[in-house]
């Protein structure tokens, strides 16, 4: 089994996994929610709690999940099958496939959304509509536009529809020519703001909110929400990085792909808290306001900096690129399934994923507007599904993951899949995934319970 090749093909090189799975990894997660949860949760000590679950729980996790990806060779469900037999265990364990391909649909639902907002933004910007605001202006206008349903929902429609076309072309066509394209000129613009934001006025201001710990802040919700932050920005824990594993041919260094992936993923959530900080602080806008924070504090930047039209189109560009890199690989598990198991043609399989996410999309639609007074446990849908995603589904689904790696699949194939060359990586390796990694998203989810 261990030689077969995918049904769906392969990546043509180390170089074309490695961008596929930083376009996975580098999203609105990274530019959009970081800032705003690094905003909302006081800023530096949140960002150190972060940085320590990518490094014992983020890392290991991402190795176990292309680990078991190439060697399973199938999407996220039949690969769990298949080397759940490979053990000789129960193959209850494939329900871990089904875990992440539902958490899959439910944050492209949102995700969708809000990538949404970012098309939106590309066009008000680069037609001038930020030309000159203020701050009450800049928020006029994003209050106006996600008021309205009708407009988020015209966005939500093409981002989807874009991410399905992709998808549709496959492997090598679809997902791996996209990301060719899009993560070269991402980098390339980030690098483009980051001079920008130092010659901006606040940005030592801006560096310290980030960087200096300030613990009395943390509560049980930040770490849980810094956890699953991890596991949400690198893609882990819902067979994402999985199923991209499954096309990653044979000889190729899990560990030092994954050092790059998740080195990348980090440096560019940093790079996005350094452009964005020092723009808040410079105008006097609050670091705490939400998932709105990067879209009403950066155009009023735009609006009023030399260039503004240009950096602020290019920016929410940006955002659209990396959003599209990302959703591409939430939907593939899904995909990769139907085309496995219901035998449909992988047009037809994006078709059917792609309307269904569509559909439970528009609760997040309503929830800015219409719906935004209806409530389930005191959160939007927007938020629960955000909350019930990220907070609890993705560490679930990794600490699965990581028991599965760790203690059930045997030692030998582990170490015939990784082949780390040196025995003392493995052993490393090994005890963050059968101890460290699990044993931290149980503190944490016994934290937030409080029993601990
Ligand atoms: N990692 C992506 C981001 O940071 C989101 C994502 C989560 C993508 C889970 C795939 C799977 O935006």
């Amino acid at each position: 089994m261990t030689e077969n090749k995918s049904i769906h093909g392969e990546w043509s090189s180390r170089f074309a996994f490695i961008l596929a799975a930083t376009g996975s990894a580098v999203g609105l997660g990274n530019i959009w929610k970081f800032p705003y949860i690094a905003g909302e949760n006081g800023g530096g000590a949140f960002v150190f709690i972060y940085l320590l679950c990518i490094l014992a729980i983020g890392f290991p996790i991402m190795m176990a999940e292309i680990m078991l990806g190439r060697r399973g060779r199938q999407s996220p469900i039949n690969t769990m099958r298949t080397l759940a037999e490979e053990a000789g265990a129960d193959t209850n364990w494939h329900y871990l496939g089904w875990l992440g391909v539902i958490a899959g649909f439910l944050i492209l639902s949102y995700y969708s959304v809000i990538a949404g907002w970012a098309g939106a933004y590309v066009l008000k910007s680069v037609t001038g509509s930020f030309s000159g605001g203020n701050a009450t202006e800049i928020k006029g206008i994003f209050d106006g536009f996600v008021a309205s349903p009708l407009q988020l929902m015209f966005w939500h429609t093409l981002f989807m529809a874009v991410t399905m076309y992709v998808v549709s072309q496959g492997v090598k066509g679809g997902l791996e020519k996209a990301v060719r394209f899009l993560m070269p000129s991402l980098f390339f613009i980030l690098i483009l703001l980051v001079g920008y934001a130092m010659t901006s006025g606040a940005y030592e201001k801006g560096l310290a909110f980030l960087f200096t710990p300030d613990f009395s802040e943390v509560t049980s919700d930040s770490i849980l929400t810094a956890m699953g932050h991890a596991f949400f920005t690198l893609s882990l824990g819902m067979g994402a990085i999985m199923v991209y594993g499954s096309y990653l041919p044979k000889n190729i260094s899990i560990a030092k792909t994954t050092l790059i992936v998740a080195g990348a993923d980090t440096a560019v959530a940093l790079l996005a808290g350094i452009v964005i900080f020092p723009i808040v602080f410079a105008n006097g806008l609050e670091p705490s306001a939400g998932p709105g924070l990067l879209f009403q504090s950066l155009p009023i930047a735009f609006g009023n900096m030399g260039g503004g039209l240009i950096f602020g189109t290019l920016f929410f560009v940006l955002l659209v690129f990396a959003a599209l890199s990302s959703s591409i690989s939430l939907i593939e598990p899904a995909v990769a399934w139907l085309v496995e198991n219901r035998n449909m043609s992988r047009e037809m399989a994006c078709l059917w994923s792609g309307l269904i996410t569509w559909v439970v999309g528009l609760g997040t639609v309503f929830s800015f507007n219409i719906g935004s007074e209806f409530k389930i446990f005191g959160k939007t849908i927007f938020d629960l599904l955000d909350y019930l995603t990220a907070n609890l589904m993705l560490p679930i689904g990794g600490f699965c993951i990581a028991v599965f790696a760790g203690w059930v699949m045997r030692k030998a194939d582990s170490q015939q899949e990784l082949e780390l060359e040196n025995p003392w990586h493995y052993q490393i390796w090994k005890f963050l995934v059968c101890y460290v990694s699990p044993a931290a998203v149980f503190l944490v989810f016994l934290n937030v319970i409080g029993i601990l």
